[in-house]
């Protein structure tokens, strides 16, 4: 039997938030949801969540995963957080898989494999340990004659300890009835005044157990996040991950430094990401597209194949195939632009349907409307939904074949029946039936001018 216990009750001083730590997110996913969901894929029994810091917060987070939640409710270190589910794990005898909540890159393989070797080679104690170029901040694991005696916390190493490049990646796995003892041994008297749960090792070793460590082969899962500059070194690593899975996957992508796109991303082949993007939640984009440059997609979103979008703001919307949008245009809301569709320059969407082939192409405001296909809407065209005395939203309809001239303001709720056309500057209050042209500005009139401005 396997039961996880994952500690999550720290409170993350060094990222001063007033928010916890394993609430923040790495791609709009919290750094414990990286965690949880990697030991979903683990087959244990039960998974314990010990809480402490902003501990309401963290519940509630919880309720929709299959955890139990333990309170910490004084947070004295790791080994007291795993002291606080000792009730919980009274009568288990199989194994206790402890896992950082603060380590989002630690894949599923890697938790099964190591207790896959943990079980197969009995031991009675494995660590997860990884070499790495710089061991600032983690806890370095002590040999003597090859085996590990120890391991030693930053803030207490020696000078010569300082130089141990193998170090704790913050998981391990504990035959729960030979380890269980220890934690009543545990002391405070370090640097940081907590009772470590890594001087377990030190305990069992003392007491002649069998202790193992399972090496990382990709040192950065053992990243832990205990800084901003932590969070934005996992952010990177995570969007070069989704990078590179893109590019194999058929995707170019001109400047991998300047571009951003979260891992739930699906790109078809040929689409080409210009510098300057940022695609963001989920969001589906087909093949042989232009994105960018400086373009960003906020899902849930969706671009057919061979449309062009550049420096535009997509939020919540979906653009349909050989569409153009673009450049700066913006799109939210849950609109739906259908193919061949083009919204152009200084053109505002929202939660509107732009028909097939209609084309907004130069500034306009189209909100809360309904434009059917081929429809052209002139230069400066505004849906005027809103009615600032009643705080009510009103819809304009276009018709299939309409068109709005230059710089006419449509007062919704209104409706432009099929090929009818409004003519440029006018203010349309009434609905204009099908096939006629409704004009609604003052009639031009032709004056002499004052004598005195003639030109003689
Ligand atoms: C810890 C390890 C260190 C290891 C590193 C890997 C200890 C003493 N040190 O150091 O050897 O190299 O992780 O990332 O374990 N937590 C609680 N209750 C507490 C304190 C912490 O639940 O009272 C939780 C935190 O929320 C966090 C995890 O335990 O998720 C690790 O705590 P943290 O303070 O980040 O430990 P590190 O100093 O990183
Ligand atoms: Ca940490």
């Amino acid at each position: 039997m396997i039961k996880s216990v994952v500690l999550a009750a720290g409170k993350g001083s060094r990222l001063k938030s007033n928010n916890a730590k394993v609430l923040h997110r790495i791609f709009d996913k919290p750094i414990l949801a990286w965690v949880l969901d990697s030991l979903a894929e683990v087959d244990q029994d039960e998974i314990i969540v010990v809480c402490g810091h902003q501990a309401e917060k963290v519940r509630s987070f919880l309720h929709a995963y299959p955890v139990t939640v333990v309170d910490q409710t004084v947070q004295m270190g790791t080994g007291h957080a795993l002291m606080c589910v000792q009730d919980e794990l009274d009568d288990f005898e199989g194994t206790v898989l402890v896992v950082n909540g603060d380590s989002p890159l630690i894949r599923s393989e890697t938790l099964n494999d190591m207790l896959n070797y943990h079980e197969q080679r009995e031991h009675q104690m494995t660590l997860l340990t990884s070499q790495v170029n710089c061991a600032d901040g983690y806890g370095r694991i002590v040999r003597r004659n090859n085996t590990i005696i120890g391991i030693k916390e930053d803030k207490d190493c020696s000078e010569a300890e300082k130089t141990i490049k193998e170090v704790n990646a913050g998981v391990y796995c504990f035959g729960w009835q030979f380890i269980k003892e220890g934690l009543s041994k545990l002391k405070s008297n370090n640097a940081q005044e907590e009772f470590y749960l890594t001087d377990l090792v030190a305990w069992a070793y003392s007491q002649g157990l069998s202790i193992g460590n399972f090496i990382l082969q990709n040192p950065n899962e053992a990243l832990g996040i205990n800084s901003r500059t932590d969070l934005a070194a996992v952010s990177r690593l995570k969007n070069q991950e989704a990078l590179e899975a893109l590019m194999d996957a058929g995707v170019t992508i001109i400047d991998t430094n300047s571009t951003v796109i979260s891992p739930e991303v699906d790109i078809g082949p040929d689409t080409v990401i210009y510098p300057g993007t940022y695609i963001h939640r989920r969001v589906t984009i087909g093949s042989n597209c232009s994105i960018g440059p400086n373009t960003s997609i906020f899902g849930p979103a969706e671009i057919g194949s061979h449309s062009t979008v550049i420096q535009s703001h997509i939020n919540r919307s979906s653009i349909g195939e050989h569409c153009n949008i673009g450049p700066f245009a913006h799109i939210r809301d849950g609109s739906d632009v259908y193919n061949k569709a083009r919204v152009g320059c200084f053109v505002e969407v929202k939660n509107s349907t732009m028909g097939e082939a209609s084309s907004a192409a130069h500034l306009s405001y189209l909100g809360d409307a309904q434009i059917k296909s081929n429809v052209n809407i002139g230069a400066g065209t505004i849906t005027a939904n809103y009615n600032s005395f009643t705080g009510e939203k009103s819809t304009t309809v276009i018709c299939q074949g309409a068109s709005t001239g230059a710089n006419s303001v449509l007062v919704a709720p209104i409706t432009i029946h099929e090929g009818a056309s409004v003519a440029a500057g006018s203010v349309v209050t009434q609905d204009i039936p099908a096939q006629m042209l409704g004009i609604a500005r003052p009639r031009q009139e032709i004056r002499g001018l004052p004598v005195a401005k003639k030109v003689s």
